[in-house]
């Protein structure tokens, strides 16, 4: 039975990536889900899977290299599947610190363990091991030319704290991978959205806002263009790079679901009042005017546009959902767990709100 350890796991991609591994394989694998639990991370995510035989969650931070070492000492581990990591820009503008200290130290951590536990005697590598770092398309900055596309060959541009510091943790994988022939890859994808996701991220803010009647808030003239994926389709990637792709190699996940800001938000309103019954009150509230056109994110990248050629040919994947489909599957996730959504957005949520919306 080959054994995980997948860090952030209690997070949005994390959580949505140990759902997808445990429906595939069932009992074939066995999961260690290692996450500090941050405002991020929220073992909610995992009620149904926390009774399996096979699931196990550690508490721990990834740049605790004692409590990381001791999960390699007493678990022979095949394969980490690293996600943790801070993860939203606009936090990364407000308190850069941490985003080093997790996204760059804890990335050091992760290969410092995995090598230790993974390296022969004579400098080789135990055949099967797999390190996979979860990296973002933000790495390779900001398109200007409509024509132009992210491959794995653009340089590297990163523009925010988030940006640098995930950049930085490519940097220290592809030097591992360089250096010491460190069995690993790097997946660097575009925006995810789904189930789980919280809603400090445009989509999940937008849905909530939205369904409470308030403001939508929208950074500039609403015309930064991201390319969105659906966050199951990224986990598929993520499984299918570590079982057909080339050892050393990065692939862009995402691609063709480029969208304006302000189209997002339309079609959040249009599928909303699709979705709802006549009946709900709620269904009154949604509307185009709570648009609200606010101070620009400092620094804002313009356009992320990924060319997934490269992850198509290789191991044959491609983004399968279009993005009117996901986003209505997502916005009935939504409807189905509001009190999934009332239990994150109370206590701190609302001082983060504040902060980061009042006199915008
Ligand atoms: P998230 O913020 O929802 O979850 C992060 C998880 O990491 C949380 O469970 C949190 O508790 C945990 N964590 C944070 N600091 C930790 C630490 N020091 N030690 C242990 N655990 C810690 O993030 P996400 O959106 O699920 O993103 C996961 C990964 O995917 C990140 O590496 C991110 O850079 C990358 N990524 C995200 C997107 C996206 O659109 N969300 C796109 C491409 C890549
Ligand atoms: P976000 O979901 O934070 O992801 P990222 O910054 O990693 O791309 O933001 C997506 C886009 O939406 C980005 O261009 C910023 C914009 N945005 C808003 O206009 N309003 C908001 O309230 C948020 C959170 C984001």
């Amino acid at each position: 039975m080959r054994t995980y350890v997948v860090t952030g796991g209690a997070g949005f991609i994390g959580s949505n990536y140990i759902h997808y591994m445990f429906n595939k394989y069932n009992d074939e694998i066995r999961i260690i889900n290692v996450d500090k639990l941050t405002y991020a991370g929220n073992l909610e995510n995992l009620k149904d899977v926390e009774k399996r035989e096979n699931y196990t969650f550690v508490k721990a931070d990834v740049c605790d290299s004692e409590a990381i070492g001791k999960i390699f000492e007493e678990n022979d581990v095949d394969r980490v599947v690293h996600f943790a990591a801070e993860s939203h820009v606009d936090r990364s503008i407000k308190n850069p610190d941490v985003f080093v200290k997790t996204n760059v130290l804890g990335t050091l951590t992760m290969l410092n363990a995995a090598k230790a536990a993974w390296e022969n005697p004579d400098g080789t590598f135990k055949e099967g091991k797999k390190f996979l770092h979860v990296s973002t398309d933000e790495v390779y900055g900001s398109l200007s030319n409509p024509e132009d596309f992210f491959y794995e060959t653009t340089p590297y541009d990163p523009h925010s704290p988030y940006s640098a510091s995930k950049a930085s943790s490519d940097f220290l994988v592809k030097a591992y991978m360089d250096t010491y022939k460190f069995p690993a890859n790097i997946t660097n994808c575009s925006n995810n959205y789904g189930p789980y996701q919280f809603p400090e991220k445009l989509i999940p803010l937008t849905i909530n806002n939205a369904l409470h009647g308030k403001d939508l808030p929208i950074y500039g003239d609403g015309k930064n263009i991201r390319d969105w994926l659906y966050v199951e389709d990224h986990c598929k990637g993520i499984d299918l790079v570590q079982e057909k792709g080339r050892l050393f190699e990065t692939y862009n996940i995402g691609g063709h679901n480029e969208r304006e800001n302000i189209r997002i938000v339309h079609i959040i309103i249009d599928t909303l009042k699709e979705e709802l019954d006549d009946s709900d009150p709620r269904k009154a509230l949604v509307s185009d005017k709570l648009i609200k056109y606010v101070t620009d994110r400092k620094g804002h990248d313009r356009r992320y546009a990924i060319a997934p050629d490269k992850i198509r040919k290789e191991v044959g994947w491609y983004p399968e959902t279009k993005f009117e489909d996901g986003i209505r599957k997502t916005i009935r996730w939504y409807f189905d767990h509001q009190e999934w959504m009332d239990h994150v957005t109370s206590g701190n949520y609302q001082k983060y709100y504040e902060d980061m919306y009042s006199n915008r």
